[in-house]
């Protein structure tokens, strides 16, 4: 049994299978062809924290493929009242086929999975947030074309995404410049990437126009998660200088992407003109979430499919 808690639990050979799935499914799904593959199959959806694009992709995704959804928060089931994780996991998953959890800490995903008796997928937390890499990438490929040996410049905050895209880039071979004010540095040791391919690199910049620099990708996320409400105005006047603009896009390739997780606060992180203009793929970005994940829920429940 396989779960998906961080990106390096897929290996490159697996990226390339769920890729080629996501976007057969994705085929099907524009053209109303059924693709019920998990017919008779329960996704358990459980958020600690709240969310939009990971609860329609993931419960829409599981309706497609012939399953069905049952959506547990922390305020109405007993995960808010303190029952034990190891509890929660035990019962959930004698009744379910699949588990996605959002939550805080990646050691209360990783204490759910360690009972879990079906697989569980991480739909975010505070260290990780591995589906939407999955997605951002496959909309990379679907614009450009393989992302190996590409540029992809991280501006921001060194957070769940900044982690995950890390260890993509160590798994799956591109190069990836982080910007990120002092003191909201990626945390190497959390991210902990996967043994790199040799044609992957890592190197952080202290001026966000230097990682930008002929990136294929720019690509940013709120400079306030989930979680850290209360960092909010110190977080606000420490990344005055990162919002990625269209000076910053000007100094990317030229027909370079932008990308943001969303959602998103035009006029912090990322000036309009840029998220509302032509490089901009959010929108496909978006929607890939769902196409991807079903591909993962599948190949997690039933291997490679012909
Ligand atoms: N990008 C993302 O995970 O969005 P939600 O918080 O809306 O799920
Ligand atoms: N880094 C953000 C992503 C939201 C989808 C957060 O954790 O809140």
């Amino acid at each position: 049994m396989k779960h998906y808690l961080q990106f390096k639990d897929l290996s490159a050979d697996e990226y390339a299978y769920v890729f080629a799935r996501a976007a057969l499914i994705k085929k099907k799904f524009k053209a109303y062809e059924k693709h019920h593959t998990l017919s008779d199959r329960t996704l358990a959806m459980i958020f600690e924290k709240a969310s939009t694009r990971t609860r329609v992709s993931f419960e829409a995704g599981m309706y497609q493929l012939g399953g069905s959804v049952v959506h547990l928060t922390t305020g109405d089931s007993q995960l808010g009242r303190a029952e034990p994780i190891e509890d929660s996991a035990k019962v959930i998953s004698r009744m379910t086929d699949i588990v996605m959890i959002r939550t805080f800490e990646q050691t209360k995903i990783e204490r759910f999975a360690a009972v879990s008796r079906v697989p569980v997928i991480n739909g975010l937390t505070n260290e990780f947030h591995p589906c939407q890499i999955l997605a951002d990438i496959f909309t990379f490929i679907e614009h450009r074309g393989s992302i190996q040996g590409k540029t992809v410049a991280w501006v921001g905050d060194g957070n769940n995404m900044a982690n995950t895209w890390l260890q993509a880039a160590a798994l799956l071979g591109f190069h990836l410049h982080v910007s990120t004010p002092s003191g909201y540095e990626v945390n190497e040791v959390t991210a902990a990437a996967a043994p790199s391919n040799a044609s992957g690199s890592y190197k952080t910049f202290s001026d966000p126009m230097k990682a930008c620099a002929g990136a294929d990708l720019v690509t940013t996320d709120v400079w306030t998660s989930m979680g850290f409400e209360a960092e909010n105005e110190a977080r606000r006047a420490a990344f005055a200088s990162w919002c990625v603009d269209r000076t910053m896009m000007a100094a990317a390739v030229p027909d370079a992407l932008f990308m943001h997780c969303l959602p998103a606060h035009r006029g912090e992180e990322v000036e309009a003109e840029v998220i509302d203009g032509p490089q901009s793929v959010v929108w496909d970005e978006a929607e890939n979430r769902m196409h991807v994940q079903k591909a993962l829920m599948e190949y997690l429940l039933l291997g490679r499919q012909n």
